[in-house]
């Protein structure tokens, strides 16, 4: 009988927007969890840092010494407390205590996750975190295991629920950046500091993480190119829509190979103008989607609720299974894989396209001056339009594919140039062919 097996003695750690739902999914439905993992789910402490703010949780495993949680009697720590410390010396002390860990935390994921996975492959226990990158959606466990025979040439998508339902409701309703924050702050999406979604600190972390499995490479969150949407202004979305285009905060990954066959990484997250008619630009609210293009299995999109303490919860408690049945029959999860250790290309050197719109005089000679400055940088015209007469004349400007630092000085010498009296937005272009 299951019931009467030795039970996996479970620590939480955290209780917040998702600790909340994992604790109560595992109380309510104890047979489900004893049946898929073959033995008790035991939940033996909850740590947190105000006990009186959890007065649904147990008195008898509520605690504020997580140290002493996951140092206890316990075969496996969940972390759901986020931030670097105290989480990666209590995951690190799990580990070399022999303990296995499901964990979310992608800004510690992204910056110490060799020194985790070398912990655990020394104690010869799993470390899980589906839930770090996309929420709800199966994601890295395709590319850490169904995808391990393939390689994979590149990961684009939109990762970060709290700015998605920003750049949507600005999209849609004209919103003001400020109330769609806030709205996204008390519906569970945003991190408890909300720059980390808004500067793009939490994207550029997961595109590390997504970046690591897909290219078999060590790459951290320092390594990614990052661009929030502090600056995606109410302008930036009207010149996207009267171009049929969306802005989104994309999160891209790729494999880039130079002529001579030299391979590199490069990972970056940016705002950029996709056209409507792509399927990430339908894309809406909390809602992520990642497309991961492999040479043998061809495309293939992932897309789902990629925030919030439910659908979170569904993807920790996936990995709590997986990594609780493993113990019980003693098996192993995948180990890190960073055998390729490709280098990463600077920002500068990937090749992008931009989106410039530029308010200028209504003269002769002005979209003269203005291609002979592509042309000087070697950055060639894909669409140019005039829009609009004497005061109101705006020049819409979209290049073919360059590198990103001949781009960013064809703009800078733009700015400088008598004719131009404004450049009024920037913004990279993805999702169309160059
Ligand atoms: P919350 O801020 O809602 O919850 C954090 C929890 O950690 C709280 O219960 C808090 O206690 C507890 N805590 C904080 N510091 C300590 C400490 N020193 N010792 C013990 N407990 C502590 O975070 P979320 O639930 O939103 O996020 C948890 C993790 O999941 C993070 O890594 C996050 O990035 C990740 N994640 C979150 C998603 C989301 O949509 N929210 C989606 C995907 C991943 P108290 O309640 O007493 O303050
Ligand atoms: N703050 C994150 C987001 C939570 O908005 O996507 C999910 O990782």
């Amino acid at each position: 009988m299951i019931e009467d097996r030795e039970p996996v003695r479970v620590a939480l750690l955290g209780c917040g927007t998702v600790g909340t739902e994992v604790l109560r999914l595992l109380r309510e439905r104890p047979a489900e969890f004893a049946a898929r993992t073959g033995a008790p789910v035991e939940v033996t402490g909850v740590a947190v840092r105000r006990p009186h703010k959890h007065p649904d949780v147990p008195e008898h495993l509520i605690t504020t010494d997580a140290h002493a949680l996951v140092e206890g009697d316990v075969d496996l720590v969940v972390e759901l407390v986020g931030g670097i410390e105290p989480a990666r010396s209590l995951l690190l002390a799990a580990l070399r205590s022999g303990k296995s860990v499901v964990t979310a935390n992608k800004a510690l994921l992204a910056e110490y996750g060799s020194e985790l996975f070398a912990a655990a492959d020394e104690s010869g226990v799993d470390i899980y975190f589906e839930a770090s990158v996309a929420g709800a959606i199966p994601l890295l466990r395709p590319l850490r295991e169904s995808l391990a025979g393939d390689r994979i040439n590149r990961v684009m998508g939109i990762v970060n629920g709290t700015t998605n339902y920003i750049l949507s409701a600005m999209d849609a309703s004209g919103s003001t950046y400020s109330e769609a924050l806030e709205e996204a702050g008390e519906l569970g999406y945003a991190e408890a500091d909300p720059t980390a979604d808004v500067d793009g600190f939490d994207a550029a972390a997961k595109a590390a993480i997504l970046a690591s499995l897909a290219f078999h490479t060590r790459v951290t969150a320092t390594d990614v190119h990052r661009e929030g949407i502090a600056g995606v202004s109410a302008g930036d979305i009207a010149a996207a829509q009267g171009l049929d285009r969306s802005v989104k905060l994309l999160s891209i990954c790729e494999r880039v190979v130079d002529d001579d066959g030299t391979e590199a990484v490069s990972a970056r997250v940016h705002p950029a103008m996709i056209p409507k008619s792509h399927p990430l630009a339908g894309v809406n609210g909390a809602f992520n989607a990642v497309f991961v293009e492999a040479e043998s299995a061809g495309q293939l999109m992932f897309y789902g609720q990629g925030a919030g303490g439910s659908p979170t919860a569904s993807a920790v408690l996936g990995d709590l299974v997986a990594v609780a049945r493993n113990l019980v029959e003693s098996g192993k999860g995948p180990r890190e894989s960073a055998h390729a250790q490709l280098p990463v290309q600077s920002m500068g050197s990937t090749p992008t396209r931009y989106h410039i719109s530029l308010d200028v005089e209504d003269k002769p000679g002005v979209l003269s001056q203005v291609a002979s400055t592509f042309n000087e940088h070697d950055v060639s015209i894909s669409v140019v339009r005039q829009e609009g007469r004497g005061e109101d004349a705006s020049l819409v400007v979209v290049t073919h594919v360059a590198p990103d630092s001949a781009l960013r000085s064809t703009v800078d010498a733009i700015a400088r140039l008598s004719v131009v009296r404004d450049v009024v937005s920037v913004m990279r272009v993805e999702g169309e062919s160059s």
